[in-house]
């Protein structure tokens, strides 16, 4: 399934945007911190955010695991967001986040279809907050069914209800 639109066209957008995935580097930190810091991105993904202790020890080991695949998003020349792949007992996962300002541009849709040439595990996973319409169309966007639902509680206490979805082989 050929699913790729020219976003610039379908957003109308006056100049071409260049939405490009590269290896996160060190002084992209920062920028990933204050993205998963901001209150309304947190309650979007109902994950909480970490303090910057609890950031540098997660990207620490994140970025020292062979099994994590992680790319940052460049709009522009600009840090977006991130994308991250891990290995769950149940199968590989995908994961993504955006600052708000590229939020409703189609850059997350763009950037999960580049994604998914780089991981090519079939079938691939997803998570989703029930109440995260966005990142639920997203993913759909990109060949994503709901399979089932899950549930668990989160690291501050709040039970959180998801969709689970996957990409099979041949979506
Ligand atoms: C979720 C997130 C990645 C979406 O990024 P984005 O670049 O705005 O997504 P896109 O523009 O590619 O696509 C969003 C789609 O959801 C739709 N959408 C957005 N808000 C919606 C809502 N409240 N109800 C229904 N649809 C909605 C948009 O219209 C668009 O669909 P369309 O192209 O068919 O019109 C971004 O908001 C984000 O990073 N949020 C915080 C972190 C997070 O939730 N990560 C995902 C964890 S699973």
């Amino acid at each position: 399934m050929n699913i790729r639109k020219d976003i610039n066209a379908t957003y109308g957008y006056t100049h071409a945007m260049h939405i490009r995935l590269r290896p996160v580097i060190i002084s992209d930190l920062p920028i990933l911190f204050e993205q998963q810091a901001d209150p309304e991105s947190s309650a979007m993904a109902a994950f909480p955010s970490r303090t910057k202790e609890e950031f540098d020890t997660h990207w620490a080991k994140i970025m020292a695991d062979e099994t994590v695949i992680l790319r940052v998003i460049e709009v522009d020349g600009q840090v977006a967001g991130h994308l991250v792949s891990w290995e769950m007992r149940e199968g590989r996962e995908v994961g993504y986040w955006l600052g708000r300002e590229f939020w409703g541009k189609g850059i997350a849709t763009e950037s999960l279809n580049q994604f998914l040439g780089v991981v090519k595990t079939r079938p691939l996973f997803a998570h989703v907050a029930k109440h995260n319409t966005a990142s639920r169309r997203v993913l759909e966007k990109c060949g994503f069914t709901v399979i089932g639902e899950d549930k668990y509680t989160n690291r501050i206490k709040q039970k959180v209800e998801e969709f689970v979805l996957r990409l099979n082989e041949n979506d």
